[in-house]
């Protein structure tokens, strides 16, 4: 009865800084406008004639409008769909095409403009809380650049209610491999600046070769997985707001070894997904801890922990308490008050 109506909820937590995946490269074309969501902020992500990849803030300067519904590029700008301002990619505000006398925003930056860096098929958007420029750079992986050794990615994205710290901790979760994946691994990690390599074997399965799996900052990972048939898997972890993710996944299989048959390259691709889509039902439905208990064999997770503090300006908040205000409404309106305000931040 206790647990009904003491509900306790995720906090919180703020974005790591970082480097975050928005958009795979071909989800944009020279001249194309999309709308974005991340960070819980609305973003505009665009493609200049000459192929430059800018992200905005969505929002006109003027009265609002969206850029990312009916907004369109004119070589190096955009223009709003509104009445018609135009502003540079970088967010100046060039051309008002009815004032008789230009406003004084006309020749300001007057748009956030984000960093951005299109790497590995990918556009990934820095992050940082206070605005700062980046401190590390999008690691490109080699085997994109090999499309003759390696097939064409397959690309599938989740959107989950978590937070991204949920998903990418998993990856230091040794516990949860064999009640959730039904298997075994032996797990290492080193930690080293903005980076961590995770090496994982899994056990009782020599044929199955080592697993090692990169993190580049908070947003960015990969996998090479050294089987008979050697396979790459990228994962980026972006948030959306504080309370879900998109979660994208990536993979590409060695053309090595003359057994890129499409049977088994289907097969591998989904024993990647079948993995990824055992962990989410626990990611939508769990909380986050920020003290959990953890017994020696959790070890890994609390040095993940220390690591990805790195990356936020803030320290995690204890979880609040709060009321399932429905449920408190069947009791007398004097305790309610008490414990509403208990509750209260
Ligand atoms: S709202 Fe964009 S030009 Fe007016
Ligand atoms: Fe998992």
């Amino acid at each position: 009865m206790f647990a009904r109506w003491w509900c306790v909820t995720s906090p919180k937590l703020p974005f790591a800084n970082g480097w975050y995946r928005v958009a795979t490269s071909d989800e944009i074309v020279p001249g194309a406008v999309l709308p974005l969501r991340f960070f819980g902020r609305e973003l505009v992500l665009l493609r200049t004639a000459a192929g430059d990849a800018r992200v905005l803030d969505a929002f006109c300067p003027h009265l609002g409008a969206h850029f990312g519904y009916g907004g369109v590029v004119e070589g190096e700008t955009i223009v709003c769909p509104f009445h018609g301002w135009r502003f540079s990619d970088d967010g100046v505000c060039v051309n008002v095409p009815y004032a008789k006398t230009p406003p004084p925003l006309v020749g300001k930056k007057c748009i956030r403009s984000w960093p951005v860096t299109e790497r590995n098929q990918c556009i990934y958007v820095w992050y940082h809380a206070r605005g700062q420029s980046p401190a590390y750079e999008v690691q490109a992986i080699p085997e994109l650049a090999a499309p003759d050794e390696w097939t064409d990615m397959v690309w599938k994205q989740w959107t989950i209610r978590c937070q991204a710290i949920d998903v990418v901790e998993n990856l230091f979760d040794v516990a949860h491999v064999k009640p959730v994946h039904k298997s075994d691994a032996d797990v290492q990690c080193q930690f080293d600046g903005y980076r961590s390599v995770i090496t994982a074997n899994p056990a009782g399965r020599r044929r199955h070769g080592t697993v090692l799996t990169y993190l580049n900052g908070p947003g960015q990972g990969w996998s090479r997985h050294d089987q008979l048939l050697p396979f790459l898997v990228l994962t980026h972890v972006t948030p959306i707001d504080h309370e879900q993710v998109v979660w994208h996944i990536g993979v590409t299989i060695s053309r090595a070894k003359n057994r890129d048959k499409d049977s088994i390259k289907a097969w591998i691709v989904n024993v990647v997904h079948h993995l990824a889509e055992q962990d989410i039902p626990i990611f939508e439905h769990k909380v986050h801890r920020v003290s959990p208990p953890l017994c020696e064999e959790d070890a890994l997770i609390g040095d993940f922990r220390a690591w990805y503090q790195q990356f936020c300006d803030e320290p995690a908040r204890e979880v609040t308490p709060q009321f399932a205000r429905a449920d408190v409404a069947e009791m007398g309106a004097s305790i309610v008050h008490t414990f509403l305000r208990a509750g209260d931040e």
